[in-house]
């Protein structure tokens, strides 16, 4: 949660209290601030490392309860291998494994942001940081009680230990801009759906005005003006009123085009009349997790004043079964012009992202548009939850995500679209229909929105995979990842800011 403490950081020294974690390489080798640290209490490490057989290997760890010759209630000393080729994303991995030692219950921990060649970079100690915050993240609003033995929301003070505390706080106040996008990603992405419905969530966007972005919510009447039917039509069985928010930073050069984020947020996904089966139905209160990424993102490069001009849309909706709801075989006339006949209105994300993209294209003629979206069960079977399927008509924002993703282990896989997939959902009775039969059920959900976004580079990011229940990571615990902040600050950060 956001009041997870923020780290500290200060000058290496051996702390008086709480838990002092090192790294230390393969061959028992510390950095000189931890052996200085250290002093004489060197020689019971020495032993204890070899009495456990330890030598330094990545991962595995030495922990000395109320070492002798030092006023910490334990010492732990993680193993981190070799460190030669360690970039920006092991040092984040670094934080989180360094955070991980640490139950909730204890309330100071310093960890030393040195290997054994020396002090980390300020930029290394404050990726450190972000591992740790990152990891501490837990979601416990609705917990009223603990069972005996469950530990209590993180509230451990977190103090790096760095060479130079100026420039480490430097280098971290980016690193927490990005953080804190994060969280509010994860945060939204958490709520049930009881709490966050469609108009709430257009509500919880305002805040973002304070970093310096425009925020304009286009309601049900603004929507209709515009002609947004195809997502009108997936809201018209929900007792809330549908959304769609625009996000604007103006970081860059006035004039100059903007980049485009836009998100899927369907705050509850029924189905609708295609209505799912129960088993497992409470995970779509996540299927506004691509919405969540974007205002995350938004928050992140407002917060670390990214020198890019920045569109961030969502399509903000709740699928619901209903009298007034949309049915299976229903034509509906999106904002382009085009008409979608509607065969399982469980297929109902395409529909809100078609008109979000061709408002956000035409409107803003936007440099790039990136959406986001658990959009298909499809791509789960295909690609797991260690990459979010990606959907591009342009090979070079392709080749930027794919770096960006190695470098934020943030990862996509690039999947086909074509012709011959684009027939499969043609219609009898309308210029598409909304689903294309049993096979390739990921890709064609992409050919769909390849009908809405022209010539400009788009890319999809299929994420549901990666973004909801997600394999628990070293700098996630949580159900939500919010998966795609980092990656999309990256991809800003690399090209869009020169
Ligand atoms: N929100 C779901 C996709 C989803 C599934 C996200 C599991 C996260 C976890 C989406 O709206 C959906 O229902 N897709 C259908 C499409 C089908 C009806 C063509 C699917 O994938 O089954
Ligand atoms: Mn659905
Ligand atoms: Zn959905």
């Amino acid at each position: 949660m956001a009041d997870a403490r923020k780290p500290g950081f200060a000058a290496f020294a051996a702390p008086s209290k709480g838990y002092l974690v090192l790294f230390c390489e393969e061959g028992v080798k510390f950095g000189p601030a931890a052996r200085k640290a250290l002093g004489p209490t060197g020689d019971l490490v020495e032993r204890a490392a070899a009495a456990d057989k330890f030598t330094g290997k990545s991962g595995s760890t030495l922990e000395i309860v109320a070492p002798a010759g030092l006023s910490v209630s334990r010492l732990v000393i993680a193993g981190v291998g070799k460190t030669g080729k360690f970039k920006s994303k092991d040092y984040v991995k670094l934080g989180g494994i360094a955070r991980g030692k640490v139950p909730a219950s204890v309330s100071d921990v310093t960890i030393f942001a040195e290997l054994a060649g020396g002090a980390m970079k300020p930029d290394q100690a404050a990726d450190l940081a972000l591992g740790a915050v990152l990891r501490a993240y837990s979601f416990d609003l609705y917990k009223t009680k603990r069972k005996e033995g469950e530990d209590a929301p993180a509230k451990t003070q977190v103090t790096i230990g760095v060479s130079s505390v100026p420039a480490a706080k430097k280098a971290w106040e980016e690193r927490e801009a990005v953080a804190d996008g994060v969280v509010l990603a994860r945060d939204l992405i958490n709520e049930p759906a009881n709490v966050l419905n469609p108009e709430e969530f257009a509500r919880r966007c305002l805040p973002l005005k304070k970093l310096g972005v425009q925020v304009e919510v286009l309601d049900v009447p603004a929507m209709k003006k515009l002609g947004m039917n195809a997502l009108l039509g997936v809201g018209q069985g929900s007792e809330f009123q549908s959304r769609t928010v625009i996000m604007r930073w103006n970081g860059g050069k006035k004039g100059q085009a903007p980049v485009s984020f836009i998100g899927k947020g369907v705050c509850f996904d029924t189905g609708g009349i295609s209505i799912k089966p129960a088993a497992g139905m409470e995970d779509m209160k996540g299927d506004m997790a691509g919405a969540g990424c974007v205002v995350g993102l938004m928050h992140a490069l407002a917060a670390r004043k990214a020198k890019c001009n920045v569109i961030g849309a969502i399509g903000i909706v709740e699928n619901m079964p209903d009298g007034r709801a949309q049915r299976p075989g229903d034509i509906v006339t999106s904002m382009s012009g085009q008409t979608i006949e509607i065969i399982n209105t469980d297929a109902e994300g395409r529909l809100v992202l078609c008109d979000v993209l061709h408002y956000v294209n035409t409107k803003y003629k936007p440099k790039f548009m990136i959406n986001l979206a658990t959009l298909t069960g499809a791509i789960i079977v295909a690609l797991g939850q260690e990459y979010a399927g990606m959907f591009s008509n342009d090979d070079k924002l392709c080749d930027r995500l794919e770096k960006a993703g190695q470098e934020t282990m943030e990862r996509v896989w690039r999947m086909p679209l074509g012709p011959e997939y684009d027939k499969q959902i043609d219609s009898k009775f309308a210029d598409m229909k909304n689903t294309g039969g049993r096979w390739g059920g990921a890709i064609t959900a992409a050919q769909l929105l390849a009908r809405f976004v022209d010539k400009t580079p788009w890319a999809h990011l299929d994420i549901a995979g990666t973004a909801l229940g997600s394999p628990q990571t070293d700098i996630n615990k949580s159900w939500s990842s919010g998966w795609g902040v980092r990656l999309l600050n990256e991809l800003v950060a690399e090209h869009y800011e020169k």
